[in-house]
């Protein structure tokens, strides 16, 4: 069997390509995916809602070379996505002000791409093994067939979620033709606890906004304290960022805990802190204050009382792959042209979507990237 674009990996960025080689015509195109179905990682995103991207969306959103997102996402960017997915019929939803979403279900955004993919061959349950150049192209071998193809592109993600068919082929593809890549690490995932702070598993279930500090990027959302640790979107975007070392909590999200005090006259600590008072009541434990009225509040204690502001602590890890949205690392952007993701070396092959170290912050970024780059890449051929 001869194609002339062959998807590897039938997740956002391959039926994105796919539905945007269709709209193109005139070129025969197949997508090779190990699940029965395409469009797992959709299926279960967003709360089974899809949170496809975000109000606002810029290279500043993600860990990778600002260069390659920048000029991808300028091809197909957030206001595209929109118009594209509301030209077929569904009208996306914007929830918390910033991030939107499915108004039904995850499938509506499969379907979406599925209906919009006539044109494609899908060669489902099909899985991946390795890749060869050929002349002229490329030879795909999967558990079932070989099958040639003038292009390849490889979306097939990153490692996270194995339970939902993720693989490292596309690292493994990249490698075998020389191509540079940086190991997958698990992002967007919950943080586990160094000893010192196994306090914080004593008020599992709540959850509150916070911003968070990891070097130069302060993340503003929820933060959920966990039995496993901490997490919620601020730590899960956190930890994008975080590889080892220290992050910085301000549990009060800007508002400074010295003023606060101050106003709060003869009202309790745990009273005139606007946050839940069960966590107020054990952090004060941690940090030696007892609940007293604001107005007797000693020097030291201000000081320490400051770590409400700022409570600096390095966590001991991530919850892992299993439990992470994404996978950081991937084949790297400098072996990719910017303005398509085909690969500098080998003409003809693409990498698209996760599988490219190019990682989004939590809120529909990852989506975007993955929509805009597969889009690209099929763009180009
Ligand atoms: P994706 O993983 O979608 O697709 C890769 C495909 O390749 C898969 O279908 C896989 O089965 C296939 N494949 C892999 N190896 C293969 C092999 N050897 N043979 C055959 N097929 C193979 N992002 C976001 O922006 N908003 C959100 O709401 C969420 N929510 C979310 C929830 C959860 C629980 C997870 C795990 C992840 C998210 N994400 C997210 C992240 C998002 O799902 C992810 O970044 C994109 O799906 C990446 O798109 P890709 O097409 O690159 O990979």
């Amino acid at each position: 069997m001869e194609f002339d674009v062959a998807i590897l990996g039938g997740g956002a960025a391959g039926l994105m390509a796919a539905a945007r080689l269709s709209e193109r015509g005139g070129l025969s195109v197949c997508v090779i995916e190990g699940n029965a179905k395409p469009g797992a990682k959709i299926r279960i995103s967003g709360g089974g809602k899809c949170n496809l991207t975000n109000v606002s969306v810029s290279e500043n959103n993600y860990l990778g070379d600002e260069i390659l997102v920048r000029s991808i996402l300028k091809r197909f960017d957030e206001h595209a996505l929109l118009k594209w997915v509301r030209a077929r019929g569904c009208e996306p939803v914007v929830r918390k002000k910033r991030y939107y979403f499915c108004p039904r279900s995850a499938q509506e955004m499969i379907d979406i791409l599925v209906n919009s993919a006539i044109e494609t061959r899908f060669f489902l349950g099909d899985r991946i093994e390795y890749v060869r150049k050929e002349q002229g192209g490329f030879l795909v071998t999967t558990d079932k067939r070989t099958l040639s193809a003038r292009n390849v592109i490889v979306a097939t993600g990153g490692v996270s979620y194995a339970s939902v068919g993720a693989t490292d082929v596309g690292m493994k593809v990249a490698e075998s033709f020389g191509i540079e890549t940086v190991p997958f690490r698990p992002a967007l995932a919950g943080m586990t606890l160094q000893k010192e702070q196994f306090w914080m598993k004593a008020l599992t279930g709540i959850s509150f906004p916070v911003t968070i500090s990891v070097g130069e990027k302060r993340l503003r959302e929820d933060m959920l304290f966990a039995h496993r640790g901490i997490s919620g979107p601020a730590v899960l975007s956190a930890s994008l960022y975080w590889e080892k070392g220290t992050l910085s909590i301000d549990f009060l999200d800007g508002r400074s805990v010295e003023s606060l005090l101050k106003g709060g006259g003869n009202k309790k600590i745990a009273t005139a802190l606007p946050l839940p008072k069960r966590f107020v009541t054990e952090f004060l434990a941690v940090l030696g204050v007892d609940d007293k009225p604001c107005s007797s509040v000693t020097p030291e204690e201000k000081t320490a009382l400051q770590a409400f502001n700022a409570y600096t602590f390095a966590p001991a890890g991530t919850f892992g792959f299993t439990k992470a949205e994404v996978s950081k690392g991937g084949v790297a952007c400098g072996a990719l042209q910017p303005f398509s993701c085909e690969s500098r070396a080998v003409k003809g092959l693409y990498f698209v979507g996760e599988v490219v170290d190019v990682t989004g912050e939590l809120g529909g970024y990852n989506f975007q990237w993955a929509f805009a780059s597969g889009r690209c890449a099929a763009d180009h051929i």
